[in-house]
């Protein structure tokens, strides 16, 4: 194919340096975005005066059968295409003539690959906020379903107070609900577009970027032109929002795999998002899990990749900027790939109610507890905090629980028990009595999922 520069160099590039040049084998991707934006750029060109209306239709009408071939596949991209700009310019010039020749009046190649990285950007971001919204549904109707389950709230993995499974679902309700508005801020901040700016200096003809920006659903464009075809700051934000995203279903997918382990045996995942061994018969794999957590860190080093191509470059395009698309592509796949097995994956998962019950019982999850009941029979606080550890230290060495103890041993220790205090620390009453907002009781949960649930509605 001859080069569009051919007017300037004498000799053609080799073949290596072509291949290591070309970037079509992954911005093809665009061409839906490359295509409507040219067809957009032709209509603005014409109503500008700068290109006649007939010409503009022309060009359209060429687009538009690219475009439909390309989805077909009776058009295949052309490997030895520099890009996808290029070989849509290539196709069009070759169909309908010098007129082709035209639409690329008043833009260049940096303005358009910064136009259509945008457009693609803000369809994805649309498809992934999709996504999570439905694995944000899983969740409150897996909540929902458990609000009054007991098991042990943990830190430090250790056992520290009983809350409900219901309330520790809910926890990563509320994280992929602020994940979702970064989504929707980094949407809002990219909602300019760079066509126009051309090379970096703008262009002598008098051409109407607000039209073309608004005939392509933005609200606005870049207002300097150095800044609008230099300018990542979009792709950085939208893999920081999936990053965020990525480290909050790493967290999740830890808990699942940990909870899943013969040793928890708090829940069990569906078999069809479990594994076998190929040697142990009795295993089941929490694969999809453990797959998501790995996964974070390929989406983390796409945005390392990024700030770091980023930080060195003067203005304004660089060819460095190439490689942008292949981390932002890279990281689109992985995390809907990760979304999509998420959902079901809770969506099945069932819990072993049982086994969570149990293990709240044992760890002393109600010595806290102990000593409010103390403390509210007027003790100072600090002082029933002692007494509390005190009775732990004796169960511990007697092998028993708190509520196991007789009221004669408890009151060796204070004599403000009584015996409604067996009522005071039995689970169902610690997790009951915890109505504060953003509590476990059931009361404070349903009140958490119905708040969920409305803003999810409103999307
Ligand atoms: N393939 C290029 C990219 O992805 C398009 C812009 C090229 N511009 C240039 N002046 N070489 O960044």
């Amino acid at each position: 194919m001859e080069k569009l520069w051919a007017g300037r160099s004498e000799t053609k590039t080799s073949v290596i340096a072509d291949d290591f040049n070309s970037s079509i084998r992954f911005d093809s991707r665009m061409y839906r975005q490359d295509l409507n934006g040219s067809m957009a750029h032709a209509g603005m060109l014409a109503k500008c005066g700068i290109i006649s209306a007939k010409e503009a239709q022309q060009i359209i009408d060429g687009l538009t059968d690219i475009l439909d071939e390309l989805e077909s596949g009776a058009l295949v991209f052309d490997p030895g295409a520099e890009d996808i700009h290029m070989f849509v310019e290539q196709v069009l010039t070759e169909r309908i003539g010098d007129v082709g020749k035209k639409l690329h009046t008043a833009r260049s190649r940096n303005d358009q690959v910064a136009l259509d990285l945008r457009l693609w950007m803000k369809d994805s971001i649309a498809e992934l906020k999709t996504l999570i919204l439905a694995l944000m549904k899983a969740i409150t109707d897996k909540a929902e379903e458990y609000k009054s389950a007991i098991m042990p709230g943990y830190t430090h993995l250790q056992r520290a107070q009983p809350i409900t499974f219901g309330h520790h679902l809910m926890a990563y309700g509320m994280m992929l609900k602020r994940d979702v508005g970064r989504f929707e801020d980094a949407a809002a901040r990219m909602d300019e577009s760079p066509i126009g700016c051309c090379a970096l200096a703008g262009t002598t003809y008098a051409t109407d970027r607000l039209w073309e920006a608004q005939t392509l659903g933005f609200s606005n464009i870049t207002e300097n032109s150095l800044d609008g075809v230099s300018d990542r700051d979009f792709c950085v934000e939208f893999l920081s929002a999936c990053s965020v995203l990525m480290m909050h279903l790493s967290r999740f997918s830890e808990e699942l795999i940990l909870w899943s382990s013969w040793e928890f045996q708090f829940i069990e995942l569906d078999d069809q998002f479990t594994t076998g061994s190929s040697i142990m018969p009795q295993k089941k794999n929490p694969d999809m899990a453990e797959l998501c957590r790995g996964k974070t860190g390929r989406v983390y080093g796409d945005l390392v990749t990024l700030l770091t191509m980023l930080k060195g470059l003067p203005l304004a395009y660089n060819k460095d900027m190439q490689e942008d698309k292949e981390a932002v592509f890279d990281c689109f796949d992985t995390v809907k790939m990760c979304l999509s097995v998420f959902i079901p994956m809770i969506g099945t998962m069932k819990a072993r109610t049982d086994k969570m019950h149990a293990a709240a019982q044992k760890g002393f999850i109600n010595a806290t507890d102990l000593a409010d009941y103390l403390t509210k029979k007027g003790l100072p606080f600090r002082s029933a905090y002692k007494i509390s550890g005190q009775l732990v230290a004796q169960c511990i060495r007697e092998n028993t629980v708190l509520e196991q103890l007789s009221l004669e041993q408890l009151q060796q220790y204070s004599d403000l028990f009584e015996p409604d205090v067996y009522k005071e620390i039995s689970l169902e009453t610690c997790v009951a009595k915890r109505i504060s907002a953003g509590g476990t009781s059931v009361s404070s949960v349903e009140t958490q999922i119905r708040s969920l649930r409305t803003w999810m509605q409103q999307k």
